[in-house]
């Protein structure tokens, strides 16, 4: 049978399971990357699992969301990672080296690899071929651990590229595109795999840009065939030996097509607060732009910085409109200065920052009150950016660029030709010795704790029905974020549950932690696709911890419902989605832990006498980890590892 890119790396990597789109499938992972704001829980977990190094092919552990090190809550953390990588055969890229997804593509990423991280942006790696997924932190650290990691085997869907992209038009635009037809929740149960003749026309740096931005779309991942694109990139990189051809073959056939004629895009923008609210850029011309931000891992790359510094030379940007530079690596940095462009940065009065996530994790870097920023991001949640009433619109390099010399959105058709495209320089410096590489016995090295590493908890396991209580309604479209907040502070603590526990839902309701503790026994109940957002597994670890036993919402996001399955938390489905005005905050419900079955609807019983009827989609393996009281426990108990 022909078979499209997605099913040749499924097939080659199947442990069990059918790959018909629905069914559970497992699959042998080559690759694993954390970060740090993930990365010491997983690391965590990953050595309560008592398995002495780990047992993928390559696993890199990279410190760039929480660089700024205020207090001693971070460098304890980054000690701790630097030392376990050292132990466990870990590859440690310390702060300063680059953003994850950037690095990992320039230095690791391969054709045909399976990669997973604790970071819903690893899609990334889709741009030269690997089938790179986002997940809990908990289901690296098993992956790490030689476990096969569980999907849902996902549709396949072929997005047909025609033509080239003109003008001002970019690769940021693409992803724009497809999130405006098909939104936020448009791609769960999906994988998007590029093909057709425009793919030829993107480099690997555009199509990561796209393939990061899938996650935005909820899917499971992106991918772009391996062909002499990939080949030329990985050439440059230094790394000619890890390309493979990896392409669809002649009639493989896809569960869904969508078509898009590169020629016919423009520049576009996501409006506040989705990163589905697409509309043209000239659309919002006259717009005034007080901080422009230019980075993060959808767009950070040599081609996206040497872009915006052409645009800068011999201009200086607005001063009213704070801009901001971040490269995605060192590498990208060296080549920046060894073409001259540096300068042109420098000297457009731009702010250069460290190769990190910055301001996309709201570690600095925040608007003003009620700002306008402009940022090359793949998010735009509200308050993310640390500002909670800015407005933040995302867009591509050039847009963004154009944004900081104006100081405000102008219409794409009076900015006059547009550039070339930069090529990656001819001679590509390398970073490869900024990386710490394990040594090959590290059964001597002491782990290093600071007092922020707090032990695991260890939840108990189920064996009755629970008297629970609603802790809170929300609406739709709830993100980690409004969940679990970001930011300096909070996510300091990621490494000390009891402590960062206090911090759940305070931006929306700032009683939540009090009251989930009075109550013992929570119930989360909510609208549409809860969970969007990032991988953080403490938007359901830090729930757990004050006794949230169960989520009732109309949708769940994938990472995140995977998330609530992994600390025990029961992900419960309204049957009629009208019933959702069935529940107020303080109600009683019976939650049917032990009774329930497996894909089988059930009764609640709420203490206004109502009755709602909830369904699940969980599998039995999954209804057995709820009830073990969560994956390690399950794992623990059956002594798989
Ligand atoms: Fe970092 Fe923002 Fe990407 S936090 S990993 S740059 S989404």
């Amino acid at each position: 049978m022909p078979q499209n890119v997605t099913q040749k790396i499924i097939s080659g990597h199947l442990v069990s399971g059918t790959m018909s789109a629905g069914s559970e499938i497992e699959l042998r992972i080559d690759q694993t990357l954390t970060q740090d704001a993930t990365g010491t829980m997983a690391c965590l977990q990953f050595e309560a699992l008592g398995v002495d190094r780990v047992k993928t092919d390559l696993s890199v552990s990279y410190v760039d969301h929480n660089t700024l090190q205020m207090g001693f809550r971070n460098p304890d953390d980054h000690r701790y990672l630097r030392t376990v990588a050292e132990k466990y055969g870990i590859v440690f890229s310390p702060a300063g080296t680059g953003i994850c997804h950037q690095l990992h593509l320039e230095n690791f990423g391969k054709p045909g690899a399976t990669l997973v991280g604790s970071d819903s942006h690893t899609p990334t790696a889709g741009g030269l071929g690997s089938l790179a997924m986002g997940a809990g932190g908990l289901s690296v650290a098993l992956a790490m651990a030689g476990e096969p990691y569980s999907i849902t085997m996902p549709e396949v869907v072929r997005v047909y590229l025609e033509g080239e992209l003109t003008g001002w038009a970019s690769a940021k635009d693409v992803i724009l595109h497809l999130l405006g037809k098909l939104t936020v929740k448009g791609g769960v149960g999906k994988v998007f795999e590029y093909a057709g003749p425009g793919v030829a026309s993107l480099s690997v740096p555009e199509r990561a840009v796209i393939t990061n931005m899938g996650a935005e779309l909820g899917a499971t991942t992106s991918i772009f065939p391996s062909d002499e694109n990939t080949r030329e990139f990985l050439i440059r990189m230094g790394r000619p030996q890890d390309w493979t051809k990896l392409v669809a073959d002649e009639g493989a056939e896809y569960d869904e097509e969508i078509r898009i004629t590169l020629n016919d895009l423009e520049p576009l923008a996501a409006k506040p607060h989705m990163p589905d609210q697409v509309v043209t850029v000239a659309s919002l011309a006259g717009t005034k732009v007080n901080q422009v931000a230019i980075g993060s891992c959808t767009n950070s790359s040599y081609a996206d910085l040497a872009s915006v510094a052409n645009l800068f030379a011999g201009k200086h940007v607005k001063f009213e409109t704070d801009t901001l530079i971040s490269p995605g690596s060192k590498q990208v940095l060296k080549m920046l200065t060894s073409e001259g462009l540096l300068e042109n940065i420098i000297d457009s009065g731009a702010r250069l920052l460290e190769c990190s996530c910055g301001p996309c994790i709201g570690m600095g870097g925040s608007p003003v009150s009620e700002g306008v920023s402009v940022r090359t991001f793949n998010r735009n949640f509200e308050g993310r950016s640390g500002t909670k009433d800015a407005q933040v619109y995302l867009v591509s390099p050039l847009t963004a660029a154009m944004a900081a010399l104006h100081g405000e959105f102008t219409d794409p058709a009076t900015w006059g030709d547009a550039p070339q495209i930069p090529e990656l320089p001819k001679t590509i410096p390398s970073i490869r010795d900024q990386f710490i590489f394990p040594p090959e016995d590290g059964s001597n090295v002491e782990v290093v704790r600071g007092p922020n590493i707090v032990p695991l908890e260890q939840f108990a396991s189920v064996d009755a029905d629970i008297e629970a209580n609603v802790l809170i309604v929300a609406g739709d479209n709830i993100t980690t974020d409004h969940i679990m907040p970001a930011g300096a502070v909070i996510t300091a603590l990621r490494s000390n549950v009891p402590a960062i526990s206090e911090h759940v839902f305070e931006r929306m309701d700032a009683s939540f932690a009090s009251r989930a503790k009075d109550t013992k026994n929570g119930i989360i109940v909510a609208g549409e696709n809860y969970g969007q957002g990032s991988s953080r597994e403490h938007a359901a670890l830090a729930p757990r911890h004050l006794g949230v036993r169960a989520v009732v919402a109309k949708s769940f996001a994938r990472i995140h419902r995977a998330n609530l399955v992994n600390f025990g938390i029961l992900p419960l489905m309204l049957v009629d989605k009208e019933a959702y005005a069935e529940f107020a905050q303080e109600q009683n419900v019976t939650l049917p832990a032990v009774t329930i079955a497996a894909g089988e609807p059930v009764e609640l019983v709420l203490s206004s006498g109502k009755r709602v009827a909830v369904t699940n989609d969980l599998t039995q393996k999954e209804l057995d980890i709820i009830r073990a009281g969560g994956l390690l426990n399950y794992v623990r108990f059956s002594k798989k590892c």
